[in-house]
């Protein structure tokens, strides 16, 4: 089995993300890591522990991580991150309290030990800012030829960004920090709006949750009504809303779900383009170790993912 370890900014869909993390028969979860994003870090630590314990997986530890980017030593919630994941990420819902807190050891210390621990079995899932691995990397750079893949959720391609024509949201958070991690050399997948646009979860699917007659299944309804309703907003055409973090869970477990080109990458950080995922013109004639992923089997993937979060919810009661 894989050893998984998720770096979240929980919000919506990194709660489904975390979600479908628990029910990978190929994935062990080893390890949650919190970071800032679309809500604070402490937040987003919290958040985990209440999704985990709700989820009847109270073993999984959770660790604290970064509270800002790399360069700018303040962060606050940006207002459209507020609506789109409401002020406490989780679609205004509230959870269950949990009597659990966040590891004694940091998540740039857990990940460097796992990373010795378990080597290629590990497969690191980064779904908000870069911040916690390239800092990681930062400390022992070793760690990007042990680390068996980095599949995150982050970056466009073929497609605009979703913050600036040119930035996706959590590269725009810490361009320098995802800069760091694409040029560290190591095994990695970027899972970016070229493809997460196009996996989109409905209101019939989360009536199905609602009507499993479950704690779980209840609340998570709730919150995921919250983000399509957002959804429904700004991008009606979807009609429904992106499944963006759940579709890297799903590609780190079953990499034959997406189609992929071989391409060194890097982020403009240039104030023009700032934030951009752009190939890397200097090593286009070398070997690459990053894939960037420009199409989805959107059908098998919505599919096993319905099939698995359906069997969860009921079982968690
Ligand atoms: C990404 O930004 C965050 O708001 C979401 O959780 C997702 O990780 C989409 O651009
Ligand atoms: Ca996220």
């Amino acid at each position: 089995k894989y050893k998984v370890i998720l770096d979240l900014d929980t919000g919506i869909d990194d709660a489904m993300a975390l979600a479908y993390s628990l029910t990978l028969p190929n994935c062990d979860l080893i390890g949650v890591l919190s970071s800032y994003g679309n809500v604070v870090s402490d937040l987003s630590a919290n958040n985990s522990l209440k999704l985990l314990d709700l989820l009847h997986h109270p073993e999984v530890p959770v660790y604290k991580g970064a509270e800002h980017a790399l360069n700018q030593p303040n962060f606050t919630v940006l207002p459209v991150s507020a609506h789109i994941h409401g002020t406490n990420g989780v679609g205004e819902v509230t959870l269950p309290e949990t009597d659990r807190t966040v590891a004694a050891t940091s998540a740039v210390d857990f990940i460097i030990a796992a990373a010795h621990q378990y080597q290629d079995r590990l497969i690191v899932i980064p779904t908000g800012p870069l911040t916690n691995l390239a800092q990681a990397f930062q400390k022992d750079p070793q760690i990007s030829h042990l680390i068996g893949k980095v599949v995150f959720m982050g970056g466009a391609l073929t497609v605009p960004g979703n913050v600036s024509p040119a930035a996706e949201a959590n590269i725009a958070q810490d361009p320098e920090a995802a800069n760091i991690v694409l040029r560290g050399g190591f095994n990695i997948t970027m899972v970016g709006l070229d493809v997460t646009l196009r996996t989109v979860l409905t209101k019939k699917e989360t009536a199905h949750w609602r009507s499993l007659g479950t704690t779980a299944g209840q609340l998570y309804a709730d919150i995921v009504d919250y983000y399509i309703d957002v959804y429904g907003e700004t991008s009606p055409h979807l009609h429904g809303c992106a499944l963006h973090d759940p579709l890297a869970v799903g590609i780190a477990a079953d990499p034959s779900l997406a189609q992929t080109i071989a391409l060194d990458m890097k982020v403009d950080l240039t104030d023009a383009f700032r934030g951009r995922t752009i190939g890397n013109e200097e090593r286009l004639k070398e070997p690459t170790t990053t894939a960037v992923c420009v199409n989805v089997d959107v059908d098998r993937f919505t599919t096993t993912f319905m099939a698995h979060m359906n069997e969860l919810l009921q079982e968690s009661g």
